[in-house]
């Protein structure tokens, strides 16, 4: 085990010795662009921890943390496309840089190197690994479907928006965790273990996507505040609202998820509003907090030491103060 900031480190360091900007510059800049504009970097350092976890030197697991990543950030770049989001990590999105035909490309090209990278291992983790990556990639394309199918409905329930957001989100985190266990060659048992782990941190990771989006400081989120409000997500907090509000907030906040105001400053003010008074803002803070705790519990079934628990309920604990 190594102390958590190293394996930030030394993935960073992986990362920019293994992607190169070559002809033709309008498709690998772009994957190049997205990548140096930071990020948390959490699906690799799972990858990359769960890998030691298993008694594994976290080394051997960099390829399947850098496929994990490019994965995650062609799903960045597509989803900016799907969402219309102007910024990303503080930065233009790739969309609006170039244009929407160079953040498609690009983001194919970056689905196909993630898969190649998993040729550098032996057959059967090459299979495991593969098998794995195919299942979590059709899950999040079913998830992001759910997710844009919901802006057009009228009425979600909060199991359709917890199986989307499974799907979108939750699925990489838990399937970054089991591939590190694959390498190293976990039982079955401890793969499904940490995958469930991963899983439920991912559900948690979600919801509180939602919350900065609304509740975020738009000077370090680096996304534009309000955007889910703008495109009429059915978030946990809209969903919360629409079950706990007063009659006549919940008729205004169906209302104003039926306008696409040009400025959309006051839409995003007056949903914010019902949001806090309606006591979804408070609700979603807890539900953070339970699947986190969840997620945490899960490792009372794995064999592994003090420290190492400690270290990734750290992980954990430390996802619900995050302002990014
Ligand atoms: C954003 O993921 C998309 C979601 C699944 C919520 P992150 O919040 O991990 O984005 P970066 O990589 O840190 O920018
Ligand atoms: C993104 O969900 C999930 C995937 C990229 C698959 P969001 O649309 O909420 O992510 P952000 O908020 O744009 O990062
Ligand atoms: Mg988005
Ligand atoms: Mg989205
Ligand atoms: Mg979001």
């Amino acid at each position: 085990m190594i102390p958590l900031d190293n394996y930030r480190t030394t993935f960073l360091n992986y990362l920019s010795e293994n992607v190169k900007t070559k002809e033709p510059q309008n498709l690998y800049e772009p994957i190049s662009y997205i990548l140096s504009l930071g990020g948390k970097r959490l699906r690799p350092i799972l990858t990359l921890m769960s890998c030691e976890l298993f008694n594994t030197p976290h080394k051997e697991a960099m390829n399947a943390a850098l496929a994990v990543e490019l994965f995650h950030n062609f799903s960045l770049i597509h989803d900016d496309i799907m969402d219309n989001a102007p910024l990303r990590r503080g930065k233009e999105t790739v969309h609006e840089k170039w244009d929407i035909n160079t953040g498609i490309l690009s983001g194919d090209a970056m689905l196909i190197l993630a898969y190649q990278l998993f040729e550098s291992y032996e057959a059967s983790t090459f299979q495991q690994l593969a098998k794995l990556f195919s299942k979590t990639a059709i899950e999040v394309c079913e998830g992001q479907q759910y997710d844009v199918d919901f802006e057009e409905r009228d009425s979600v329930s909060t199991e359709e928006y917890l199986h989307m957001i499974n799907f979108k989100t939750a699925v990489l985190v838990g399937a970054a965790m089991q591939m590190g266990a694959i390498i190293a060659g976990a039982s079955a048992y401890c793969q499904n273990a940490i995958y469930e782990f991963g899983r439920n941190l991912g559900i948690a990771f979600q919801i509180q996507d939602d919350y900065l989006d609304v509740f975020g400081d738009p000077k370090s989120f680096g996304k534009q505040v309000g955007g889910d409000i703008i495109s009429n997500k059915k978030t946990y907090l809209y969903l919360t609202a629409m079950n706990d509000a007063a009659v006549s907030d919940k008729e205004e906040l169906e209302h104003l998820y039926s306008i696409q105001p040009k400025n959309a400053a006051d839409k995003i003010e007056a949903v914010k509003q019902i949001f806090i008074s309606s006591g979804a803002q408070e609700k979603t803070k807890l539900k953070i907090k339970h699947y986190t705790e969840v997620a945490i519990s899960l490792l009372d079934n794995l064999d592994v030491s003090k420290s190492e628990k400690k270290q990734l309920t750290d992980f954990a604990n430390q996802l619900i103060y995050r302002t990014v």
